[in-house]
């Protein structure tokens, strides 16, 4: 394995979340098509929670034609395991905000399944659909997206998990501490062997977990998004000045796309 890049991540903020959320959209239409003029295809891994809604609204309401939904193939990061209309499920929660709303083929989209008994069944069935879908070869996403809780979590990598020290896994299930614990999380190494890796951060409740990761001190089994180090790719941190309370001008990147 090379060395993690050690490019800087840019750190766009944003007066709000609207204006944030409609910046990282853009920035995400224009990696999804370059991925699909370059390989023919994008791998794309979504993230939870709350925070990308109002990024997935907006590509369902402004950006929908602006994307070639038949060429992109949709992931998540991480599910809570719970079945699939469950109000907390993550899959639910992007396919009444997003999927609902796009032409894109069923065939494309890719939820982690919970429906096995046993949740490392689940895990080990999805790692065998991303064999599959990267022929075999470790997974690349074109883009993965991330939101960052405030106790430091990001996907379902909690902080001092054993989940943070999988090597030679692509899914893993593990148990939070928060509900609905039992989940199914992509691995550090699969989320650093993406080509763009983009948090999506808003709130001022975010602000002391953004300044531990951003400005320090933190390490990276208190702060999961630390061991975010893609080898061969790029990290842009999408937040609003809430969640920038503490990130001083020099942190900043100046100039953020609008
Ligand atoms: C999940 C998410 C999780 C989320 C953070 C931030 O399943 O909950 O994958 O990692 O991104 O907890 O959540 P909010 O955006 O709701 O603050």
């Amino acid at each position: 394995m090379t060395a993690p890049s050690q490019t800087r991540p840019s750190i766009y903020v944003y007066p709000d979340l609207e204006a944030m959320s409609r910046a990282a959209a853009r920035a995400l239409v224009d990696r999804v098509r370059s991925a699909v003029e370059s390989d023919g295809r994008c791998a794309l891994a979504l993230s939870g929670g709350n925070t990308p809604r109002a990024l997935y609204r907006l590509l369902a309401e402004e950006y929908v034609d602006r994307v070639p939904w038949n060429q992109v193939d949709l992931f998540w990061g991480d599910e809570r395991y719970v079945p699939a209309d469950d109000p907390r499920s993550n899959y639910r929660m992007v396919k009444d905000v997003l999927l609902d709303r796009l032409p894109i083929p069923t065939k494309n989209v890719y939820p982690m399944p919970t429906s096995h008994a046993d949740p490392e069944d689940a895990a080990r069935a999805y790692e065998a659909l991303l064999a599959q879908r990267f022929a075999g070869r470790w997974p690349r996403f074109d883009l993965i997206l991330l939101g960052l809780a405030g106790d430091g979590h990001i996907a379902s990598l909690f902080p001092a998990s054993p989940a943070l020290q999988a090597r030679d896994r692509r899914v893993i299930a593990v148990r939070a501490s928060v509900d609905p614990a039992q989940r199914l999380t992509l691995t550090l190494p699969v989320i650093n062997h993406a080509a763009s890796v983009f948090f999506l951060v808003a709130g001022k409740g975010k602000a002391g977990a953004v300044h531990r990761v951003l400005v320090g001190p933190c390490d990276p089994v208190t702060c999961p998004a630390l061991g975010v180090q893609p080898t061969a790719g790029d990290i842009v941190w999408w937040i609003d000045e809430g969640a920038a309370t503490f990130l001083g001008p020099s942190v900043r990147t100046p100039s953020p796309p609008a």
